[in-house]
């Protein structure tokens, strides 16, 4: 799968990709990441990508014309599936987004800074916007980093455990149950019996039975929404 990412600030876009699941993702071929510096596309002779708003107001707005110089430039190698933009009014992230977006071979996102992106690139060129949240971050790079992380894990063979995205929190639509290690008793407190007896089927209920209870107290919502679909 190819993720391009365009960016104003590439170096911020490095080390959520160095290390652990993402390298190896990378090494193994898996996931061919570009990270684009989107000044880079820009026409104007001092490198200028953003402006001040129409009709006033404080705060810049990203410039059309990089930002869709860079995209026309890489389509017309490979198009995309889709173009994201990751902005606090997107559409929420969730676990079958990731799901249906790693089933892609090639995806671009656009990460916004300052007050936002000239809105004709919105319409012209974005096919999803997406948040990762409630809550307002100072640009789109953390958020697009949040995106693939979560979309690369799923892509087969990245997970050395074939059956672990499967067993993840929210892919069946429950909360994953609590999990123990070695010692067997930490400062008093035991290990679940149970996890320690080698019943699988028995082991296999309790997981299910902590997921419901988990996912009850925790996610309500999620629960109900659960509950109607048994
Ligand atoms: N850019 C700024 N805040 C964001 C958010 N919550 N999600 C996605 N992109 C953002």
């Amino acid at each position: 799968m190819q993720i391009h990412i365009l960016t104003l600030f590439p170096e911020l876009m490095e080390a959520p990709f160095r290390h652990s699941m993402m390298k190896r993702a990378i090494e193994k071929g898996h996931l061919h990441l570009y990270i684009h510096n989107i000044r880079n596309w820009s026409t104007n002779k001092h490198n200028q990508v953003d402006d001040t708003q129409y009709g006033g107001g404080a705060g810049m707005v990203m410039m059309p014309e990089p930002i869709a110089r860079c995209l026309d430039e890489l389509q017309a190698e490979t198009p995309f599936d889709e173009i994201i933009f990751v902005t606090p009014d997107g559409e929420l992230l969730d676990q079958p987004t990731a799901n249906r977006l790693s089933g892609t071979q090639n995806i671009a996102i656009l990460c916004g800074h300052y007050k936002g992106v000239d809105q004709r690139i919105r319409e012209k060129y974005i096919t999803k916007e997406v948040s990762i949240g409630n809550y307002v971050l100072t640009g789109g790079e953390l958020a697009a980093a949040v995106i693939a992380d979560a979309v690369v894990r799923l892509i087969p063979g990245v997970l050395g455990d074939e059956t672990s995205a499967l067993e993840d929190s929210f892919q069946d639509g429950l909360l994953s149950p609590p999990v123990y290690t070695r010692p067997a008793d930490f400062r008093g407190i035991p290990v679940p019996e149970v996890l320690q007896s080698g019943h699988t089927a028995n082991i296999a209920t309790w997981r299910h039975e902590q997921a419901l209870i988990r996912t009850r107290e925790r996610r309500p919502e999620l629960y109900e929404k659960f509950m109607q679909g048994e």
